[in-house]
């Protein structure tokens, strides 16, 4: 198993898992090529034996103090082995690398297995959007993580002394759109 930056090279896997993940509200690859190209944007892709299997992506303006989660996705094939926590590990990693505060992402109510994993990182349910979803009518959760919170849970768990300083105020705040996970 393989995890690396993903770049525009990867959009033809990358929107055959999309399509396979979300059948009835895949994004465009359009929308997928400007997101693997923002410079806003850090995407991973895991790889098995020369094939894509998964991959996530984060939103991260420079200098917001907030960012989106804004998909994550594992082929059926190879769920339930770990893979999509070690992406959204490497996803928050990055966020704190950025120096961001609070990730926010919004996970269809009717996905139970997406919202344990957000919640077993930390992550808690702040609101709702009602029949956010279509055309499927399904609302959708909206989720926040304390990402210092999370870092200091995680060096701990590691027993390593934290490095950088993730409690830097950034020095020009905004506030980004909320991912579409
Ligand atoms: C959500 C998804 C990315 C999880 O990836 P995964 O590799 O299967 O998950 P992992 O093996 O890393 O498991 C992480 C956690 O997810 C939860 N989980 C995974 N499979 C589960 C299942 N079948 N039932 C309930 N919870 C499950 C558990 O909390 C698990 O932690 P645990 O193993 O300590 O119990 C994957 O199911 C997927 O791609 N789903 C389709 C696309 C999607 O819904 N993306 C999320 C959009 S917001």
């Amino acid at each position: 198993m393989t995890t690396r930056t993903a770049t525009v090279a990867d959009l033809d896997g990358i929107m055959a898992l999309e399509h396979a993940s979300f059948p009835t509200d895949a994004w465009s690859p359009a929308m997928m090529r400007e997101e693997l190209a923002s410079p806003h944007g850090w995407y991973v892709v895991v790889e098995e034996a020369g094939h894509l299997v998964g991959y996530a992506g984060l939103r991260a303006v420079r200098g917001a103090r907030d960012a989106d989660i804004q998909t994550i996705t594992i082929s059926e094939a190879a769920r339930g082995r770990g893979r999509g926590r070690a992406l959204l590990r490497a996803l928050l990693e990055e966020a704190a690398r950025r120096e961001v505060h609070e990730v926010f992402l919004e996970v269809r109510a009717d996905n139970p297995v997406a919202q344990k994993l957000y919640l077993s990182e930390g992550f808690a349910e702040v609101g709702r959007r009602p029949r956010y979803y279509q055309p499927d009518d399904v609302d959708a959760i909206v989720m926040q993580l304390d990402l210092r919170g999370w870092v200091a849970r995680r060096t701990e768990a590691a027993g390593i002394p934290a490095s950088g300083d993730p409690t830097r105020t950034p020095a020009t705040p905004t506030t980004s759109g909320k991912g579409w996970c």
